[in-house]
Protein backbone atom coordinates (compact mmCIF):
# COMPACT_ATOMS: atom_id res chain seq x y z
CA UNK A 1 0.00 0.00 0.00
CA UNK A 2 1.53 3.32 -1.35
CA UNK A 3 -0.17 5.23 1.73
CA UNK A 4 1.71 2.96 3.92
CA UNK A 5 4.94 5.56 3.39
CA UNK A 6 3.11 8.21 5.53
CA UNK A 7 4.49 9.10 8.67
CA UNK A 8 1.20 9.80 10.21
CA UNK A 9 -0.29 6.27 8.69
CA UNK A 10 2.63 4.58 9.95
CA UNK A 11 2.53 6.14 13.96
CA UNK A 12 -1.29 5.56 13.74
CA UNK A 13 -1.23 1.77 13.05
CA UNK A 14 1.33 0.82 15.98
CA UNK A 15 4.41 2.04 14.81
CA UNK A 16 7.12 4.03 17.06
CA UNK A 17 8.04 6.50 13.70
CA UNK A 18 11.04 8.73 15.28
CA UNK A 19 11.08 11.60 14.42
CA UNK A 20 7.31 11.67 15.70
CA UNK A 21 4.82 13.26 12.39
CA UNK A 22 3.84 16.48 13.17
CA UNK A 23 0.30 18.47 13.08
CA UNK A 24 -1.20 21.07 14.99
CA UNK A 25 -5.17 21.47 15.87
CA UNK A 26 -6.62 24.22 14.02
CA UNK A 27 -3.42 24.61 12.03
CA UNK A 28 -5.64 26.82 9.26
CA UNK A 29 -6.55 29.60 10.76
CA UNK A 30 -6.15 33.38 12.11
CA UNK A 31 -2.73 32.94 13.12
CA UNK A 32 -1.90 32.82 9.37
CA UNK A 33 -2.41 36.25 7.54
CA UNK A 34 -3.02 34.04 4.37
CA UNK A 35 -6.18 32.46 6.09
CA UNK A 36 -6.91 36.25 7.14
CA UNK A 37 -6.72 37.62 3.55
CA UNK A 38 -9.06 34.75 2.11
CA UNK A 39 -11.81 35.49 5.24
CA UNK A 40 -11.85 39.41 4.58
CA UNK A 41 -13.31 37.86 0.94
CA UNK A 42 -16.34 36.82 2.25
CA UNK A 43 -19.06 38.01 4.90
CA UNK A 44 -19.31 35.23 6.68
CA UNK A 45 -17.53 31.83 8.33
CA UNK A 46 -20.11 29.52 6.62
CA UNK A 47 -19.43 30.89 3.66
CA UNK A 48 -15.88 29.25 3.91
CA UNK A 49 -17.24 25.88 5.35
CA UNK A 50 -19.94 25.50 1.63
CA UNK A 51 -17.28 26.78 -0.53
CA UNK A 52 -15.50 23.74 -1.94
CA UNK A 53 -12.83 25.51 -3.57
CA UNK A 54 -11.86 28.26 -0.51
CA UNK A 55 -11.80 24.96 1.97
CA UNK A 56 -9.92 23.26 0.00
CA UNK A 57 -7.41 26.26 -0.25
CA UNK A 58 -7.59 26.98 3.60
CA UNK A 59 -6.54 23.23 4.12
CA UNK A 60 -3.60 23.66 2.35
CA UNK A 61 -2.08 26.65 2.89
CA UNK A 62 -0.67 25.65 6.40
CA UNK A 63 0.83 22.46 4.39
CA UNK A 64 2.41 24.78 1.74
CA UNK A 65 4.30 26.88 4.85
CA UNK A 66 5.01 24.17 7.37
CA UNK A 67 5.14 20.63 5.45
CA UNK A 68 3.02 19.34 8.35
CA UNK A 69 2.81 15.55 7.81
CA UNK A 70 -1.12 15.96 8.07
CA UNK A 71 -3.85 18.40 6.29
CA UNK A 72 -6.74 18.25 8.50
CA UNK A 73 -9.74 18.76 6.49
CA UNK A 74 -11.21 22.96 6.75
CA UNK A 75 -15.06 22.36 8.25
CA UNK A 76 -16.47 22.73 11.25
CA UNK A 77 -17.68 20.72 14.24
CA UNK A 78 -20.92 22.67 14.00
CA UNK A 79 -21.70 21.85 10.23
CA UNK A 80 -23.10 18.21 11.09
CA UNK A 81 -26.15 19.67 13.15
CA UNK A 82 -26.27 22.41 10.03
CA UNK A 83 -26.93 19.96 7.42
CA UNK A 84 -29.28 18.32 10.29
CA UNK A 85 -31.35 21.26 9.69
CA UNK A 86 -30.09 23.56 12.98
CA UNK A 87 -29.66 26.89 11.74
CA UNK A 88 -25.94 27.97 12.51
CA UNK A 89 -23.97 31.72 12.18
CA UNK A 90 -21.03 32.33 13.51
CA UNK A 91 -20.62 36.32 15.19
CA UNK A 92 -17.57 38.16 15.37
CA UNK A 93 -16.22 38.29 18.61
CA UNK A 94 -19.04 35.89 19.69
CA UNK A 95 -18.62 32.40 17.72
CA UNK A 96 -21.11 30.21 16.81
CA UNK A 97 -25.19 30.40 17.66
CA UNK A 98 -27.94 28.46 17.43
CA UNK A 99 -31.36 28.25 18.42
CA UNK A 100 -30.88 26.28 21.62
CA UNK A 101 -32.67 22.78 21.08
CA UNK A 102 -35.03 21.59 24.28
CA UNK A 103 -37.82 19.72 23.26
CA UNK A 104 -38.63 15.96 22.02
CA UNK A 105 -40.53 17.69 19.07
CA UNK A 106 -36.91 19.00 18.12
CA UNK A 107 -34.84 15.91 18.26
CA UNK A 108 -37.69 14.46 16.03
CA UNK A 109 -37.04 17.22 13.12
CA UNK A 110 -33.62 16.33 12.87
CA UNK A 111 -33.68 15.90 9.72
CA UNK A 112 -31.06 12.84 8.38
CA UNK A 113 -32.13 12.97 4.77
CA UNK A 114 -31.21 16.35 3.80
CA UNK A 115 -28.01 15.01 5.10
CA UNK A 116 -26.67 14.34 1.92
CA UNK A 117 -27.23 17.11 0.05
CA UNK A 118 -26.47 19.47 3.15
CA UNK A 119 -22.32 18.37 2.90
CA UNK A 120 -22.20 17.84 -0.73
CA UNK A 121 -19.99 20.45 -0.57
CA UNK A 122 -17.78 19.27 2.27
CA UNK A 123 -17.56 16.00 0.05
CA UNK A 124 -16.10 18.15 -2.92
CA UNK A 125 -13.74 19.97 -0.75
CA UNK A 126 -11.97 16.77 0.08
CA UNK A 127 -12.42 16.06 -3.24
CA UNK A 128 -10.00 18.90 -4.46
CA UNK A 129 -7.98 18.47 -1.48
CA UNK A 130 -6.83 14.93 -2.62
CA UNK A 131 -5.94 16.53 -5.95
CA UNK A 132 -4.04 19.78 -4.72
CA UNK A 133 -1.79 17.36 -2.39
CA UNK A 134 -0.91 15.19 -5.03
CA UNK A 135 -0.42 17.72 -7.71
CA UNK A 136 1.69 19.58 -5.27
CA UNK A 137 3.69 16.68 -4.82
CA UNK A 138 2.97 16.67 -0.64
CA UNK A 139 3.70 12.84 -0.92
CA UNK A 140 4.14 12.35 3.33
CA UNK A 141 0.89 14.48 4.01
CA UNK A 142 -2.18 12.75 4.95
CA UNK A 143 -5.89 13.76 5.21
CA UNK A 144 -7.67 14.06 8.16
CA UNK A 145 -11.01 14.48 8.16
CA UNK A 146 -13.41 14.93 11.49
CA UNK A 147 -16.18 15.43 13.81
CA UNK A 148 -16.94 16.53 16.86
CA UNK A 149 -18.04 13.96 19.04
CA UNK A 150 -21.99 14.11 19.50
CA UNK A 151 -21.92 15.48 23.18
CA UNK A 152 -19.44 17.92 22.42
CA UNK A 153 -22.35 18.91 19.67
CA UNK A 154 -25.07 18.45 21.52
CA UNK A 155 -23.50 20.87 23.94
CA UNK A 156 -23.69 23.76 21.47
CA UNK A 157 -27.38 22.70 19.84
CA UNK A 158 -28.76 22.70 23.42
CA UNK A 159 -27.08 25.32 24.68
CA UNK A 160 -27.47 27.46 21.76
CA UNK A 161 -24.41 28.03 21.30
CA UNK A 162 -20.41 28.11 23.91
CA UNK A 163 -20.95 28.08 27.58
CA UNK A 164 -18.70 28.38 30.32
CA UNK A 165 -20.55 25.01 31.69
CA UNK A 166 -23.00 24.67 29.50
CA UNK A 167 -25.51 24.23 32.80
CA UNK A 168 -28.75 23.61 30.25
CA UNK A 169 -27.21 21.29 28.49
CA UNK A 170 -26.42 18.90 32.01
CA UNK A 171 -29.09 20.08 33.68
CA UNK A 172 -31.34 18.34 30.35
CA UNK A 173 -29.03 15.16 30.73
CA UNK A 174 -30.55 15.05 34.36
CA UNK A 175 -33.92 16.14 33.82
CA UNK A 176 -35.17 14.38 31.00
CA UNK A 177 -32.16 11.70 30.22
CA UNK A 178 -34.54 10.18 27.29
CA UNK A 179 -34.58 13.07 25.89
CA UNK A 180 -31.02 13.87 26.01
CA UNK A 181 -29.99 10.12 24.95
CA UNK A 182 -32.35 10.33 22.19
CA UNK A 183 -29.87 13.08 20.92
CA UNK A 184 -27.15 11.49 21.35
CA UNK A 185 -28.28 8.54 19.64
CA UNK A 186 -29.32 10.65 16.86
CA UNK A 187 -26.15 12.30 16.19
CA UNK A 188 -24.19 9.34 16.62
CA UNK A 189 -25.97 8.01 14.03
CA UNK A 190 -25.58 11.10 11.92
CA UNK A 191 -21.65 11.24 12.64
CA UNK A 192 -21.64 7.46 11.20
CA UNK A 193 -22.86 8.42 7.56
CA UNK A 194 -20.97 11.92 7.64
CA UNK A 195 -17.80 10.66 8.53
CA UNK A 196 -18.35 7.71 6.24
CA UNK A 197 -19.29 10.11 3.63
CA UNK A 198 -15.41 12.11 3.84
CA UNK A 199 -13.57 8.34 3.75
CA UNK A 200 -15.93 7.35 0.66
CA UNK A 201 -14.22 10.79 -0.86
CA UNK A 202 -10.59 10.54 0.42
CA UNK A 203 -10.16 11.28 3.67
CA UNK A 204 -7.32 8.68 5.32
CA UNK A 205 -7.81 9.25 9.16
CA UNK A 206 -10.84 10.48 11.06
CA UNK A 207 -10.84 12.31 14.31
CA UNK A 208 -13.37 12.51 16.84
CA UNK A 209 -13.09 15.86 19.19
CA UNK A 210 -14.67 15.81 22.17
CA UNK A 211 -13.69 19.35 23.74
CA UNK A 212 -16.29 18.91 26.61
CA UNK A 213 -15.63 15.83 27.74
CA UNK A 214 -14.25 16.81 30.75
CA UNK A 215 -17.83 18.54 32.64
CA UNK A 216 -19.24 15.30 32.89
CA UNK A 217 -19.36 13.32 35.80
CA UNK A 218 -18.11 9.58 35.49
CA UNK A 219 -21.17 7.97 34.95
CA UNK A 220 -22.33 10.18 31.99
CA UNK A 221 -19.11 10.29 31.29
CA UNK A 222 -19.85 6.67 30.05
CA UNK A 223 -23.09 6.95 28.87
CA UNK A 224 -22.19 10.07 26.62
CA UNK A 225 -18.61 10.03 25.77
CA UNK A 226 -17.39 6.75 25.88
CA UNK A 227 -20.74 4.76 24.26
CA UNK A 228 -21.37 6.99 21.24
CA UNK A 229 -17.40 6.67 20.80
CA UNK A 230 -17.72 3.27 21.10
CA UNK A 231 -20.73 3.04 18.27
CA UNK A 232 -19.09 5.16 15.81
CA UNK A 233 -15.40 3.35 16.18
CA UNK A 234 -17.12 -0.24 15.87
CA UNK A 235 -19.33 1.04 12.38
CA UNK A 236 -16.82 2.60 11.26
CA UNK A 237 -13.91 -0.06 11.59
CA UNK A 238 -16.65 -2.36 10.26
CA UNK A 239 -17.32 -0.85 7.02
CA UNK A 240 -13.40 0.88 6.65
CA UNK A 241 -10.73 -1.57 8.51
CA UNK A 242 -7.96 0.37 7.48
CA UNK A 243 -9.23 3.59 8.28
CA UNK A 244 -7.51 5.02 12.11
CA UNK A 245 -9.74 6.58 14.21
CA UNK A 246 -8.57 9.61 16.51
CA UNK A 247 -10.51 9.93 19.68
CA UNK A 248 -9.79 13.32 21.77
CA UNK A 249 -11.95 13.13 25.02
CA UNK A 250 -10.90 16.56 26.42
CA UNK A 251 -9.97 16.94 29.99
CA UNK A 252 -10.97 13.43 30.28
CA UNK A 253 -8.35 13.49 32.95
CA UNK A 254 -8.19 9.58 34.88
CA UNK A 255 -10.50 8.52 32.62
CA UNK A 256 -8.29 8.59 29.82
CA UNK A 257 -7.07 4.41 30.33
CA UNK A 258 -10.07 3.83 30.12
CA UNK A 259 -11.79 5.73 27.01
CA UNK A 260 -9.47 4.24 25.17
CA UNK A 261 -10.23 1.04 26.30
CA UNK A 262 -13.56 1.04 26.14
CA UNK A 263 -14.09 2.83 22.92
CA UNK A 264 -10.89 1.07 21.00
CA UNK A 265 -10.23 4.15 19.13
CA UNK A 266 -6.83 3.71 17.21
CA UNK A 267 -4.97 7.15 18.89
CA UNK A 268 -5.83 9.50 21.65
CA UNK A 269 -5.33 12.88 21.88
CA UNK A 270 -3.24 14.74 25.03
CA UNK A 271 -4.83 18.03 26.05
CA UNK A 272 -2.83 20.47 27.74
CA UNK A 273 -3.76 19.41 31.32
CA UNK A 274 -2.03 15.60 30.77
CA UNK A 275 1.08 14.57 31.99
CA UNK A 276 2.45 12.28 28.75
CA UNK A 277 4.03 10.26 31.93
CA UNK A 278 0.53 9.64 33.04
CA UNK A 279 -1.03 8.97 29.88
CA UNK A 280 2.00 6.10 29.04
CA UNK A 281 0.88 4.69 32.27
CA UNK A 282 -2.75 4.38 31.49
CA UNK A 283 -3.39 3.99 27.51
CA UNK A 284 -1.94 0.56 26.48
CA UNK A 285 1.25 0.68 24.40
CA UNK A 286 -0.95 -0.93 21.20
CA UNK A 287 -2.83 3.02 21.52
CA UNK A 288 -0.96 5.81 19.83
CA UNK A 289 -0.94 9.22 21.66
CA UNK A 290 -1.03 12.55 20.13
CA UNK A 291 -0.42 15.93 21.99
CA UNK A 292 0.40 17.86 23.84
CA UNK A 293 2.00 21.48 23.98
CA UNK A 294 0.32 23.98 25.26
CA UNK A 295 -0.82 26.54 22.67
CA UNK A 296 0.43 29.71 24.90
CA UNK A 297 3.99 27.69 25.30
CA UNK A 298 3.98 28.20 21.02
CA UNK A 299 2.32 32.02 21.64
CA UNK A 300 5.42 32.56 24.00
CA UNK A 301 8.58 30.63 21.64
CA UNK A 302 12.13 30.23 22.80
CA UNK A 303 13.65 28.63 25.36
CA UNK A 304 9.90 27.89 27.11
CA UNK A 305 8.36 26.48 24.09
CA UNK A 306 11.87 24.15 23.40
CA UNK A 307 11.86 23.22 26.74
CA UNK A 308 7.95 21.93 27.05
CA UNK A 309 8.66 20.41 23.76
CA UNK A 310 11.84 18.28 24.80
CA UNK A 311 10.01 17.29 27.69
CA UNK A 312 6.91 15.71 25.83
CA UNK A 313 9.69 14.53 22.97
CA UNK A 314 11.50 13.15 26.13
CA UNK A 315 8.78 10.53 27.66
CA UNK A 316 7.54 9.74 24.14
CA UNK A 317 10.11 8.44 22.44
CA UNK A 318 9.89 4.36 21.48
CA UNK A 319 6.31 4.50 22.05
CA UNK A 320 3.97 5.19 19.08
CA UNK A 321 3.02 9.03 18.85
CA UNK A 322 2.10 11.97 16.83
CA UNK A 323 3.14 15.47 18.00
CA UNK A 324 0.26 18.07 18.41
CA UNK A 325 -1.03 20.97 20.75
CA UNK A 326 -3.18 19.85 23.47
CA UNK A 327 -5.94 22.13 22.18
CA UNK A 328 -6.03 24.49 19.19
CA UNK A 329 -3.51 26.91 18.03
CA UNK A 330 -4.69 30.52 19.19
CA UNK A 331 -4.96 33.37 16.50
CA UNK A 332 -1.86 35.73 18.20
CA UNK A 333 0.68 32.79 17.54
CA UNK A 334 3.49 33.84 15.44
CA UNK A 335 3.89 31.91 12.16
CA UNK A 336 7.44 32.14 12.95
CA UNK A 337 7.22 29.95 16.45
CA UNK A 338 5.70 27.34 14.56
CA UNK A 339 7.93 27.17 12.04
CA UNK A 340 10.85 26.52 14.62
CA UNK A 341 8.32 24.06 16.48
CA UNK A 342 8.53 22.16 13.22
CA UNK A 343 12.30 22.48 13.13
CA UNK A 344 12.87 20.99 16.84
CA UNK A 345 10.07 17.89 16.42
CA UNK A 346 11.88 17.17 13.05
CA UNK A 347 15.17 16.88 15.22
CA UNK A 348 13.96 14.63 17.36
O1 LIG B 1 -7.43 23.77 10.95
C1 LIG B 1 -8.31 23.06 11.47
O2 LIG B 1 -8.19 22.52 12.59
C2 LIG B 1 -9.54 22.71 10.65
C3 LIG B 1 -10.73 23.40 10.92
C4 LIG B 1 -11.47 23.44 12.25
C5 LIG B 1 -12.19 24.59 12.66
N1 LIG B 1 -12.89 24.28 13.79
C6 LIG B 1 -12.21 25.89 11.94
C7 LIG B 1 -12.65 27.11 12.63
C8 LIG B 1 -11.70 22.44 13.22
C9 LIG B 1 -11.12 21.03 13.31
C10 LIG B 1 -12.59 22.98 14.18
C11 LIG B 1 -13.11 22.23 15.33
C12 LIG B 1 -13.98 22.89 16.31
N2 LIG B 1 -14.91 23.89 16.09
C13 LIG B 1 -14.07 22.51 17.68
C14 LIG B 1 -13.31 21.36 18.33
C15 LIG B 1 -11.89 21.67 18.61
C16 LIG B 1 -11.65 22.71 19.67
O3 LIG B 1 -11.00 23.72 19.32
O4 LIG B 1 -12.05 22.52 20.80
C17 LIG B 1 -15.02 23.35 18.29
C18 LIG B 1 -15.44 23.32 19.75
C19 LIG B 1 -15.56 24.21 17.27
C20 LIG B 1 -16.65 25.23 17.41
C21 LIG B 1 -16.20 26.59 17.05
N3 LIG B 1 -15.84 27.01 15.78
C22 LIG B 1 -16.08 27.71 17.92
C23 LIG B 1 -16.36 27.68 19.41
C24 LIG B 1 -15.62 28.81 17.15
C25 LIG B 1 -15.43 30.23 17.60
C26 LIG B 1 -14.21 30.41 18.41
C27 LIG B 1 -12.98 30.47 17.53
O5 LIG B 1 -12.06 29.70 17.79
O6 LIG B 1 -12.97 31.30 16.62
C28 LIG B 1 -15.44 28.33 15.81
C29 LIG B 1 -14.98 29.14 14.65
C30 LIG B 1 -13.88 28.58 13.82
N4 LIG B 1 -13.77 27.27 13.42
C31 LIG B 1 -12.79 29.31 13.26
C32 LIG B 1 -12.03 28.40 12.52
C33 LIG B 1 -10.80 28.70 11.69
C34 LIG B 1 -12.56 30.82 13.40
C35 LIG B 1 -13.48 31.55 12.49
C36 LIG B 1 -12.96 32.92 12.09
O7 LIG B 1 -12.27 33.01 11.07
O8 LIG B 1 -13.30 33.88 12.79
Amino acid sequence: MPGEAKPLLRALRGEAVWPPPLWLMRQAGRYLPEYRAVRAQVADFMTLCTSPALAAELTLQPIRRFGFDAAILFSDILVLPWALGRELTFREGVGPVLPPLRTGAEVMALDSTRLADAIAPVEQAVREVRLSLAREAFDRTALIGFAGAPFTVACYMVEGGGSRDFAATRTMAYREPALFSGLIDRLTEATIAYLAVQIDVGVEVVMLFDTWAGILPPAQFRSYVERPTREIVAALRNRYPDVPVIGFPRLAGVLLGEYAADTKVQAVGMDTATAPAEAMKCVPATVTLQGNLDPLAVVAGGAAMRAETDGILHVMRGRPFVFNLGHGIVPQTPPEHVAELVRIVRAG
